[in-house]
């Protein structure tokens, strides 16, 4: 998905206990963090190790996200987002100084296990307008040459995550191709990931294509298509995902690169905002799906492989923009607290015992107050004032069709003013509302319909100026956790 620029505010956690990790066959997750006071960095590594997650997607490269992700061996992919491709494009320096800022600059005893980086996050989408057209291709190369230059050409693979529909949209697998007008960038661009062992990146997202056209069937977009399949040549498609995988294989081919290896960047679907997106069908997509890759059966065109994939994604996202839809803040597996939205097996496909998918532990959240709508207040200035909330605050479960489309217009108040107060960390000045508002402790949740409690406020911690200093802080922080660990110890055993 398209990633506007958002208020960031994260707070400091220190990852304090290694937690024994099971393996998952090949699933990542993309962490994003366009939120309110999201789950603290720590908090979330720690899910991930208690889920067996061993790969991780990033949207850019925060300290804060990268330091929590220090001295685990889950996989990191960094990323530069679309606004560094001109700077990064332009001088084969500033280049050098990203890769050394955030990529080798972790790359020590204890650091973190950067693997991947990501140049620009779907750069070629049409609602774009060519803004990266002509930035792309170069930042890629200087990418490439700086992580050659600093040694890591064989440790740290380059990626670009495209946007599908960079592919012709032929309705045949066979007959896909890449656009024309892209081709003068994307040809140097293959040979680019040829000579350096790289996979072709795509992002598909099936519950676009059933947003855009109410008629996809929607047994060919859940891996049991049999209304809808698509015969090509002496194949038939059942489901969505190998149609579109083997059409850019043909697109691949086309282009002299029928090996190339492909990685699915971002793959899920959404839980709010349209009628289609709620926690049953969600939760039913990504476990066909997950069952699907993990088990390897592989395309018609590439029987019995493994695509690499990341789930879109980890969690909530509550402050991004919903110029894609209102179903755009809802695609995490976890809400916004790391609480899971549906049952999950997570090792599905692979054989491994089942491996049920797990909440986050403790939370950080603010106290159990809400703010609610005052009844006996006098309602002439309400509209004004849900508007206000609104404007400010996540409303997009009030929409027809969501999770609390059904509310009554009192109920709907009370979700818009609570969900602001809890944005502005339940500020009591922040459930004023001219006298309409009232803090409660009375959970006023109905049916499936969850009214928020916010997580603490949090602060990100910011780099340290040099590199050094980077590494130190990752090491006072280890040592850190080892004195607790220990002090923990002592404590069990003392008792
Ligand atoms: C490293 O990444 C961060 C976060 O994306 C970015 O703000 C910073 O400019 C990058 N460092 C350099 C030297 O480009
Ligand atoms: C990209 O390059 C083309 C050809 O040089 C030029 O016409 C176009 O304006 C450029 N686009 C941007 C966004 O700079
Ligand atoms: C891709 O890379 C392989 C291995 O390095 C090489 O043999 C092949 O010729 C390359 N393909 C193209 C089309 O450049
Ligand atoms: C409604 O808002 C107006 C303008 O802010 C204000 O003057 C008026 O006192 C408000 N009425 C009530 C009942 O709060
Ligand atoms: C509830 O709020 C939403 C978003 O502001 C609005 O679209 C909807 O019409 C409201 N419903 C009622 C019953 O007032």
């Amino acid at each position: 998905m398209a990633r506007e620029p958002g208020v960031w505010r994260v707070v400091v956690v220190t990852l304090l206990f290694l937690v024994v990790s099971q393996t998952v066959n090949g699933l990542g997750v993309n962490w994003g963090t366009i939120s309110v006071n999201p789950l603290p960095p720590g908090y979330v590594v720690k899910m991930l190790q208690a889920n067996g997650i061993k790969k991780v997607k990033l949207f850019d490269a925060a300290y804060d996200v990268i330091r929590a992700l220090a001295g685990t061996d889950i996989e990191v992919m960094v990323a530069a987002p679309n606004n560094l491709l001109a700077t990064l494009a332009g001088d084969p320096k500033a280049a050098e100084d990203w890769v050394k800022a955030n990529v080798t600059s972790y790359n020590f005893k204890g650091g973190a296990n950067i693997r991947w980086v990501a140049v620009g996050n779907e750069p070629f989408l049409t609602a774009y307008e060519g803004m990266y057209l002509n930035t792309t291709l170069p930042a890629l190369r200087n990418i490439v040459n700086a992580l050659a230059k600093a040694g890591q050409a064989n440790t740290v693979r380059t990626i670009i995550p495209f946007n599908f529909d960079i592919l012709n949209g032929a309705v045949k697998p066979s007959e896909t191709r890449f656009k024309v007008e892209y081709l003068d960038q994307i040809r140097p661009m293959l040979q680019i990931f040829n000579s350096t062992g790289a996979p072709f990146s795509v992002n598909l997202y099936p519950f676009i294509s059933k947003y855009q056209s109410p008629d996809f069937p929607l047994d060919y977009a859940f891996f049991e298509g049999s209304t809808s399949a698509v015969t090509d040549g002496t194949f038939i498609y059942k489901n969505a995902l190998d149609a579109s995988l083997d059409a850019l294989i043909s697109a691949l081919t086309a282009e002299g690169y029928p090996a190339m290896e492909i990685l699915l960047g971002e793959i899920g679907w959404p839980t709010d905002g349209n009628e289609f997106a709620n926690p049953t069908l969600a939760g039913k997509y990504n476990q066909q799906l997950i069952n699907h890759l993990q088990s390897k059966v592989g395309t018609p065109l590439r029987p019995n492989t493994f695509t690499e994939f990341y789930m879109f994604g980890l969690l909530d996202e509550n402050i991004k923009s919903i110029l894609p839809g209102p179903f755009e803040r809802h695609w995490g597996m976890f809400y916004y607290d790391g609480v899971a939205k549906y049952p999950l097996d997570l090792a599905a496909g692979t054989g491994a015992p089942p491996q049920t998918i797990k909440n986050a532990e403790f939370p950080p959240y603010m106290s159990a107050q809400y703010c609610v709508l005052n009844e006996n207040a006098d309602r002439t200035n309400l509209s004004q004032n849900v508007a206000f909330a609104c404007s400010r605050t996540d409303c997009t479960p009030l929409y027809p069709g969501s999770s609390c489309g059904g509310l009554s217009a009192v109920q709907n108040a009370s979700y818009s003013f609570n969900s602001y107060f809890q944005f502005q960390n339940q500020d009591p000045n922040a459930c004023n509302f001219q006298g309409l508002g009232r803090i409660t402790t009375e959970n006023p949740s109905v049916g499936n319909c969850r009214f928020i409690i916010g997580l603490t406020k949090y602060t990100p911690q910011t780099r340290p100026t040099s590199g050094t200093a980077a590494q130190s802080g990752i090491l006072v922080l280890t040592i850190f956790s080892l004195l607790v660990s220990s002090f923990r110890f002592w404590l069990d055993s003392a008792l």
